[in-house]
């Protein structure tokens, strides 16, 4: 399709679904802000009644049926057949699938809807609606006015809320969700993971200057060399501040008071590049995970952020940081507080997933499938843990669809737009498992590229395909050539054979590229022991890693970089309902979700110990 149809068709899709979300507003805890968590009111609503009338259009904003999104009509006479009242509460943020036993597998719509009195605004201040995260289509109302719609579960958006719409007080915010799950959607229909509906993510008002900073980057030049710049205490910060609306002549300033660096920038337009050099600079590692207050001024508004100075490249076959050779202890993790069979949203739960995490020596994460919240990615910086995070372009997409590649390049903008100041991350994924196909490797392709020209600071991934002929495993997945890393998951002794099949396992990688296990692992019921032939048994989890950590030190490449086992919690999944073993989880987790560590946490922690030591 070429560019013309591909720009019509959004347009078409834009105006289907209502406007789209407004330019995303970064950094919201450095902003002046006002919570909306807490308790909303809800209405179930599986047929779409308060959306689509009896002829299933789409109601109007006059149509007197279209009355979900307005305050409830009071006089007597007056037809309703809804209402936002107790005890229908629900819990924002967070899941509606955890919250009542009527949602555990609940797919469909459901209405929010709560009111909030108008902030302290001054006049020269404009007020947006921000969501972290609605899994997966939202339609925001506000007093009866529809702000717009986003679609995709797993990345923030907001709107601007006109002043003429806020009402000093008892504003009636509505919000229509619904976590349907599409052939055209990304993810697609069939995910291994569970499909957590709802208002998942904070939601807040962000108060504004009329005109403020919207965006910006700002982090070492990756192009100087590390060793150069300690040895002549030259390192060189660069990037951009990009500004709500073009501007003449004014000037952003970039401060880091700890170096007592101020730089002034003249803005013609809505945005800047940031050039400037500092002496001294402590840079970001995983030993030393420091962190600057890095202040962003325009007119009378600024805004602080931590952001974490550091180089992250490939040089041949070798992940560097900082320009010294790393291996990455990894682990994966979905969002989910596995032992309350929720999504995962606060800043304690960060910290509980990141403390398994350290308790297993590891020295990064793998966020699959999907961006996970904010508070995971500024407690990796804290922490000093590496991470790769990725869009859910996940197994069957439907590749051949531009509408489809229009999403998935919205999440990829969304995720990067949101995290591209994070130190700690130094990979985005654009995949995971993707059957090769003409078609699939240029929506793939595609999307390299589009990562890369929105951020060249990092390296673009993708978990990839593996060929097996008898015991050869080779990777010559065409996605490899565009990607900077050879990433793959491999099952080896629990998807076929048993976990010995390791021994004689002989791997051919085709490319000339760091290679990184995106994936391994195996079940095991948390509790149940039997000898290790016995699948599900804690013995064969064991033995599958003794197993597979042989196979690594034995048969891999020198170009092996690092592994991210298969998983670290056990979790919630529709497709892994073994009434013994599995009961709706997926059983990989090296802990299960009563919290209790398997063998095999063990095993890898040996592991990692004994890389730790050797670094
Ligand atoms: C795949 C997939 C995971 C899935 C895992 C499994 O590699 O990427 O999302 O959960 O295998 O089968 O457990």
């Amino acid at each position: 399709m070429n560019k013309i149809k591909l720009t019509l068709l959004i347009l078409v899709l834009g105006f289907t679904y209502g406007k789209a979300q407004d330019q995303l507003i970064v950094n919201t805890q450095g902003r002046k802000t006002v919570s909306l968590n807490g308790t909303w009111n809800y209405i179930i609503d599986p047929y779409e009644t308060g959306f689509f009338d009896y002829r299933f259009k789409e109601r109007k904003e006059n149509d007197p049926g279209a009355f979900w999104n307005k305050p409830v009509i009071t006089k007597k006479t007056d037809w309703t057949e809804h209402d936002y009242k107790e005890p229908y509460t629900i819990e924002v943020p967070g899941d509606w699938n955890s919250q009542d036993p009527i949602f555990k597998y609940y797919e469909g719509t459901v209405w929010y809807q709560r009111t909030f009195d108008k902030p302290e605004v001054e006049t020269n201040e404009s007020v947006f609606l921000y969501f972290g995260a609605v899994n997966y289509e939202a339609h925001v109302y506000l007093n009866g006015k529809k702000l717009g719609m986003h679609k995709g579960g797993f990345t923030p958006f907001n709107f601007k809320i006109p002043a003429e719409l806020l009402k000093d007080t008892g504003n009636y915010l509505v919000v229509h969700v619904n976590n349907k799950r599409y052939a055209d959607e990304v993810p697609t229909l069939n995910t291994d993971w569970w499909n957590y509906g709802g208002i998942t993510r904070d939601v807040k008002l962000v108060i504004t200057p009329k005109e403020f900073i919207q965006q910006y980057h700002i982090q070492l030049n990756q192009s100087q060399d590390i060793a150069k710049a300690k040895k002549k205490k030259k390192f060189q910060i660069s990037g951009w501040v990009k500004l709500n609306a073009s501007t003449s002549e004014e000037i952003v300033s970039v401060s880091i008071p700890e170096l007592k660096i101020q730089q002034d920038f003249t803005v013609t337009g809505d945005s800047v590049k940031i050039d400037f050099e500092v002496k001294k600079l402590k840079l970001w590692s995983t030993e030393n995970p420091k962190l600057y207050d890095v202040e962003i001024s325009f007119k009378e508004h600024s805004i602080s952020d931590k952001i974490g100075f550091r180089k992250v490249e490939v040089a041949g076959t070798k992940i560097l940081l900082n320009g010294k050779q790393i291996f990455l202890r990894g682990i994966c993790t979905h969002e989910e507080i596995s032992s309350d069979q929720r999504r995962a949203t606060s800043k304690e739960d960060a910290r509980k997933l990141f403390a398994s995490v350290k308790d297993l020596h590891a020295n990064m994460v793998r966020l699959a499938h999907y961006p996970h919240n904010e508070y995971m990615t500024r407690m990796a910086d804290s922490l000093g843990i590496l991470l790769w995070t990725e869009i859910p372009v996940y197994w069957t997409i439907d590749f051949k669809n531009p509408a489809v590649l229009a999403k998935a390049e919205n999440q990829l903008q969304e995720m990067i737009t949101r995290d591209r100041n994070r130190a700690s991350i130094i990979i985005w994924s654009v995949g995971n498992e993707t059957p090769v196909s003409d078609a699939r490797t240029k929506f793939m392709s595609t999307l390299v590229k589009d990562a890369k020209k929105l951020d060249n600071t990092r390296l673009i991934a993708a978990a990839l395909e593996v060929g097996y002929n008898k015991n050869v495993n080779f990777v010559d997945d065409p996605l490899g050539e565009y990607t900077d890393i050879i990433a793959l998951n491999e099952y080896l002794g629990w998807y076929g054979a048993t976990p010995d099949a390791c021994e004689t396992a002989e791997w051919e990688i085709k490319y000339n590229k760091p290679f990184f296990i995106s994936e391994t692992g195996a079940g095991a019921k948390g509790g149940f022991h039997d000898d290790k032939e016995m699948r599900f048994s804690e013995e064969y989890q064991q033995w599958y890693y003794e197993e597979q950590i042989k196979m690594f030190k034995k048969q891999f490449p020198e170009s092996f970089s690092g592994v991210a086992p298969w998983v670290l919690y056990d979790f919630r999944s529709p497709k892994r309902n073994n009434p013994t073993y599995q009961e709706g989880y997926n059983r990989k987790g090296l802990i299960d979700d009563k919290d209790h560590k398997k063998l095999a946490f063990y095993t890898l922690m040996e592991y990692y110990k004994e890389l730790e030591n050797e670094e």
